[in-house]
């Protein structure tokens, strides 16, 4: 599913031997939380067909990159992210747009995507894609109360190291 967008750039599907390269590329990007484990993440997406890790590769090199799914109605966008030397290039919006055509050919006629509340920069981004805030709120509950409570202790030693 190789797609060029610009000289140089191509988006593709990520290979098994990207996978760390991707994972290092998201901690940079800042996307990363104790909590969530992104090794987990991505042996999830690569164990079903409901979702896929997409890359920009500029020659040998990953410049960005975002994982996208749908879950039988909906698409959904995570982890996306773009080097931070290589950013208002297009690369994230040509990585947005990818996603977009994967979950489309697939049947979903909408794509979801969380902005975590202490990335409100992020809005602007995604309004300049044609993205906007739903009147709906949010709802999770947890399948894995063990993991739960792990994840409350990492948030709160997260929030006091980042004087949240
Ligand atoms: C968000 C992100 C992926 C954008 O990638 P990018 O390659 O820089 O974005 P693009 O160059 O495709 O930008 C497309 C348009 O979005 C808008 N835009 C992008 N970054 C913006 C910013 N920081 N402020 C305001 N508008 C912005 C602009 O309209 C831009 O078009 P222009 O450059 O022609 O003006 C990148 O900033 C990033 O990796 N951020 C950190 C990770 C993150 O927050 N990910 C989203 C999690 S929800």
């Amino acid at each position: 599913m190789d797609v060029t967008f610009d000289a140089g750039i191509i988006i593709g599907e990520m290979t098994g031997e990207e996978r760390e390269t991707v994972i290092a590329l998201w901690s940079r990007c800042g996307l990363t939380r104790p909590w969530n484990d992104p090794e987990a993440d991505v042996a999830l997406a690569e164990a079903t067909e409901n979702a896929t890790i997409l890359v920009a590769r500029a020659g040998e090199r990953i410049v960005g990159a975002a994982m996208t799914g749908h879950d039988g109605h909906r698409g959904a966008l995570y982890y996306l992210g773009v080097d931070p030397d290589q950013r208002r290039g297009g690369i994230g919006r040509a990585l947005v747009r990818a996603a977009e055509a994967w979950c489309r050919s697939r049947g979903a006629p909408k794509v979801n995507l969380l902005v975590r509340s202490e990335n409100q920069t992020v809005l602007a981004f995604y309004a300049a894609l044609g993205y906007s805030p739903t009147n709906s709120v949010s709802l999770y509950r947890t399948l894995d109360p063990e993991r739960a409570e792990q994840e409350r202790v990492e948030k709160a030693a997260w929030a006091t190291a980042h004087n949240r």
